[in-house]
């Protein structure tokens, strides 16, 4: 999943009235909470469920975590360094804290997870510790902390997935939303910590997946993101109702389709494809779709198969291009977008160059890339000596940045001189004076403001230039 880092800015208009309606009552009524999220999609998008479970305790929510009652910090523990983000943000809570003695700061999701009860000692600010299948004793576990106590929830679960929660939608455009399609991970890459941290694989119920996008299209929303760690293996069996036939098990195919059907107008994006699990069914179903958006996040790692196989990825290098090509042959148009990790364990620098020639045969449109950061606790870290010096693996890393950078712009410059359909989203982040959305193949797109067409709007830009990471162009509906 595309790794992400902001604060939420916490107000969403529609559902603060619903939470009016829901008469909350008690001694929460009224008290403001104030989230920010590190990570994945799948953090920012338990954040709007958190702020929904709070909601309907009566909490407000707010932008300014200096006048919040409840802080929380929803928590990622990828490599090393989200985690000393974390770490020196909860340093910056500590004067307000101060100022404010009964503020609740929590700490949420992966590094509560991973670090569980010693959190509270590492860190004197920090009152509640919750994990992310334990959300919804939140309300329970703030009742302590204000009689006194510290509070620790940090138990996984193999069934829950939030189905009957409606998330609140955080820091919404009104145009885009995440769908958590499942949770967890069961695929043990050795050098990822998510199995540990979001514990067993589990698939959402399939109709509850399809009413969130129907009510998301019903409130104007034109863009779902189906989340998982791997939506390849979704699969969902419904239960036997009395009297009636076992209905077959929904797969990720079957499901992008059902999404696709709620309207023609709503776009789908997913995220991530394990390169080991996604058929042809699923690329056959992309093609079949015109609002099934021609574009797959399909992470490599490495291209090299000694890494692959020590990685416990399950595809070697062959298979991994067999995959390429399918997804070329079938969806000639589709945007593949990656992430590679440099300076695993024992890599050769042969091996490096194996994952360069990759980048070369694929042509990523886009990659996220990271130097190797060996977590506690991973199967690499029992197994294998971190032992590729922290330069190489920079240096290595720069290499790969650097490939990147000419492939997005040869990828990027394809699309000038022709016409993107295009969901306008806001405004750019540079001028009111132009509107941004993305193309089918996820490449951001600017291009001026025209008083006939408002956010949320399809509209057809022509590519009239660009640089490495945006088309510059002009509304030619
Ligand atoms: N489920 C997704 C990945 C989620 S983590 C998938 O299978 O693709 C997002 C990315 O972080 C991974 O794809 C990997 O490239 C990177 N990553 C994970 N653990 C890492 C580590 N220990 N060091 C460096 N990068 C890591
Ligand atoms: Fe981590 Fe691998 Fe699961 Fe992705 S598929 S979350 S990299 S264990
Ligand atoms: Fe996501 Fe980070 Fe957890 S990438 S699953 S928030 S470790």
């Amino acid at each position: 999943m595309l790794e992400l880092t902001h604060t939420t800015k916490t107000h969403d208009e529609n559902r603060q009235g619903e939470a009016l309606e829901l008469a909350p009552t008690g001694k929460s009524d009224g008290r403001k909470l104030y989230i920010e999220s590190y990570g994945c999609q799948m953090n920012f998008s338990d954040s709007e469920i958190v702020a929904s479970i709070l909601i309907d305790k009566g909490f407000e929510t707010t932008k300014d975590y200096k006048e919040a009652d409840v802080v929380f910090i929803n928590t990622c523990s990828i490599r090393e360094n989200a985690e000393q983000r974390v770490r020196n943000r909860l340093k910056e809570f500590e004067s307000a804290k101060a100022k404010n003695p009964g503020m609740v700061v929590g700490v949420l999701g992966c590094m509560a997870e991973r670090l569980k009860a010693k959190f509270l000692e590492e860190e004197k600010l920090v009152d509640v510790v919750v994990g992310p299948d334990a959300y919804r004793d939140l309300p329970n576990l703030i009742e302590k902390v204000d009689d006194g106590n510290k509070a620790v929830n940090v138990l996984l679960s193999r069934e829950e997935t939030y189905a009957d929660i409606s998330p609140v939608r955080l820091n919404s455009n009104g145009v885009s939303a995440f769908i958590s399609i499942m949770r967890g991970c069961d695929n043990m890459c050795s050098f990822c910590v998510v199995p540990f941290t979001r514990g067993r694989e589990r698939s959402r119920d399939t109709q509850s997946i399809i009413k969130e996008a129907q009510e998301l299209f019903d409130a104007g929303y034109r863009e779902v993101t189906l989340l998982g760690q791997n939506v390849d293996s979704y699969k969902y069996t419904p239960a036997v109702e009395e009297g009636e036939e076992p209905q077959a098990a929904v797969n990720f195919a079957n499901l992008l389709e059902l999404v696709a059907q709620v309207s023609p107008e709503l776009r789908i994006r997913f995220s991530t494809s394990h390169p080991k699990d996604i058929t042809d069914e699923v690329l056959y179903t992309i093609g079949r779709y015109e609002n099934i958006c021609k574009y797959i996040h399909l992470p490599v790692q490495s291209g090299n198969s000694r890494v692959l196989e020590l990685m416990n990825r399950t595809y070697d290098r062959e298979w991994y291009m067999e995959r390429v090509e399918a997804i070329r042959r079938i969806i000639p148009e589709c945007a593949i977008s990656t992430d590679v990790i440099t300076g695993f364990c024992t890599e050769t620098e042969e091996e490096h160059q194996e994952t360069l020639s990759m980048m070369d045969f694929v042509k990523y449109d886009f990659a996220y890339m990271f130097a190797y950061s060996e977590r506690p606790g991973t199967l690499a870290a029992k197994r294998y000596a971190d032992d590729i010096p922290e330069d190489i693996k920079k240096r290595r890393l720069t290499e790969v940045v650097n490939k990147q950078q000419e492939h997005s712009l040869e990828r990027i410059q394809q699309y000038v001189g022709k016409v993107h359909k295009v969901l306008i989203e806001g405004f750019s982040k540079r001028s009111d004076q132009d509107y941004c959305g993305r193309n089918d193949q996820n490449t951001m797109v600017v291009f001026p403001v025209d008083a006939r067409f408002k956010i949320g709007d399809y509209v057809h830009v022509l590519g009239e230039s660009c640089t490495s990471a945006t088309l510059i162009g002009r509304i030619v509906d």
